[in-house]
């Protein structure tokens, strides 16, 4: 048998380790669910001992499945969710204080007080992101300031910052013996810290938030050889890490300017690949990194980000309590002929883009007596095509070619009812692949890259993906209607929380 890729896949609301082979097909797999904190509106923390624990599990468990061990793997590969913020301690490997995740919305107040300095287009041209509370960098300050002590070790390097890449990277190559303190590019670009063109923290950006450099992880290629690891993968190179976004990216194989995926996980991610030049959207969308691999130029992508797709079904599950399972929704939608004029816009922490809003919050609009939770599972699952449509419409005026079809993938592109309305409500044909745990296969790719086991990404692009598309069957009245409806209803969302 030839060697496997590893792929470790920490998620805002799972961990992953995905094995898969040369081909990039997945050979087997085990995932945990962690706690979502949240001891406040709008706060989200993640306890990241616990999710460096369940990484190790899920390790331990996905060889076990597969009957495999170390030394079958050539290398092992990293994805993420961005943005979630962790301190620790350097000496001992304690957090000082939960992470906090990126949907956190507790820095708004100095989003507001960075704007009325006037900072925002500098800090906008330097990293391609707008002042919100999305971004790492007032999340850390927030903890710097917040957590007694935090500040004065982190000024003398006793306390690092990391994004969960830097996190589970310096653990799995040994912690505080010999762990490797480092960030990926990918991950770097969405701290808000890093400038987008020298791919250096940006002194006057550290100024700003007010962050020690001396707690800063070095910033390396997407695709590389960090270290070895030890534990269960003990002597296994670890070779790529990737945000999970960017790395759905490439296990899409979008490896041309112009090729777009969106994976439906916890939100909704569109990215597209603009090659080797960073582009300022006009449009509400990001400028980010695609990846850069080894030594080669780095590859940039603009990105449509939307909070809350999957994890509506799951407060839909966990909140409501009118499911079981999230993939109980697609029957539940399916006792309905259609939506009932009911739409959801899910603003829980307010809406992302294209329309930056943090003052937005979620809502149900258009109930009469005749709604029912069909009504509303349907609601539930077409705001994440309709906020999707939004951005790509943003992403097709900044790059001024129209998207011929869109690349689908993560858990909720299971869905058919969805699939098949996504692509009735843009237009255009849905692609769905094979396989939708496409984030780890993509890490797995940089890990592989890194190491020789494929010769350039024309052979990743080779693998076979495609297993269904759908085609858009809507009448053009329809979909205006259908649109117009929804637009009213974000109207309505706007302005509420001040
Ligand atoms: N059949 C389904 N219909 C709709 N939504 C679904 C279905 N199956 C799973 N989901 C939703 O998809 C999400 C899981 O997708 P995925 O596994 O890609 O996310 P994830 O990788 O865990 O997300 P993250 O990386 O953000 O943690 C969950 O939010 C779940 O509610
Ligand atoms: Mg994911």
């Amino acid at each position: 048998m030839s060697k496997l890729l590893g792929a470790l896949d920490q998620g805002t609301t799972s961990t992953r380790f995905v094995l898969i082979d040369a081909g990039g097909d997945i050979v087997a797999q085990a995932q945990r669910e962690h706690r979502q904190i949240c001891p406040r509106p709008g706060w989200v923390e993640h306890d990241a001992a616990e999710i460096w624990r369940n990484a190790q599990a899920v390790i331990e468990a996905a060889l076990a499945k597969a009957k495999v061990s170390a030394c079958d793997l050539s290398a092992v590969g990293v994805a993420n969710q961005r943005e979630t913020t962790v301190l620790w301690d350097a000496a001992t490997g304690a957090p000082l204080h939960n992470a906090i995740v990126w949907m956190d919305t507790r820095t708004q107040v100095a989003v507001d007080r960075l704007a009325a300095l006037g900072v925002g287009d500098m800090v906008h041209a330097k990293t391609g992101l707008p002042l919100a509370t999305y971004f790492s960098a007032l999340k850390l300050a927030w903890l710097l300031d917040e957590t007694p002590g935090a500040r004065a070790r982190a000024t003398e390097g006793a306390a690092l910052f990391g994004t969960i890449d830097s996190w589970v990277i310096w653990n799995l190559t040994g912690g505080a013996a010999s762990g490797r303190h480092i960030v990926d590019a990918t991950n770097a670009s969405r701290t808000q810290l890093m400038n987008i063109e020298t791919l250096e923290w940006d002194e006057e950006l550290l100024r700003i938030f007010d962050i020690p450099p001396a707690c800063l992880p070095k910033i390396s290629a997407s695709s590389e050889v960090y270290g070895e690891c030890v534990g269960a993968l003990a002597g296994v190179p670890l070779a790529g890490a990737l945000g999970d976004q960017h790395a759905a990216l490439l296990g899409q194989a979008c490896i041309k300017a112009g090729d777009a995926k969106n994976t439906y996980g916890t939100g909704c991610f569109l990215l597209m690949n603009v090659g080797e030049t960073p582009r300022v959207s006009k449009n509400g969308l990001l400028t980010t990194l695609a990846y850069q691999l080894g030594d080669a130029k780095p590859c940039y992508a603009l990105e449509g980000s939307i909070a809350i797709a999957g994890a509506l079904m799951q407060w839909l599950r966990d909140n409501l309590g009118i499911i079981k399972e999230s993939s109980e929704i697609e029957a539940l939608a399916k006792s309905v002929p259609d939506n009932g004029d009911v739409y959801f816009v899910p603003a829980f922490s307010g809406l992302f883009a294209p329309r930056w809003r943090g003052d937005a919050r979620g809502l149900i609009a258009g109930l009469t007596r005749y709604s029912n939770k069909g009504h509303i599972a349907r609601a539930a699952l077409e705001a994440a095509a309709f906020q999707s449509r939004e951005v790509l419409a943003a992403m097709v005026a900044d790059a001024g070619v129209e998207i011929g079809a869109l690349k689908v993938d993560g858990g909720m592109a299971a869905n058919d009812l969805l699939m098949q309305f996504q692509a009735d409500i843009i237009d255009a044909p849905v692609i769905r692949p094979r396989q939708l745990e496409l984030t780890a296969v993509g890490a797995a790719y940089a890990a592989g890259l890194a190491i020789g086991v494929y010769a350039s990404l024309d052979d990743i692009a080779a693998h076979p993906r495609e297993s269904r598309r759908f085609a858009p069957d809507m009448s053009p009245q329809e979909r205006a209607r259908l649109v117009s409806s929804w637009e009213k209803a974000v109207e309505r969302s706007l302005g509420w929380a001040v």
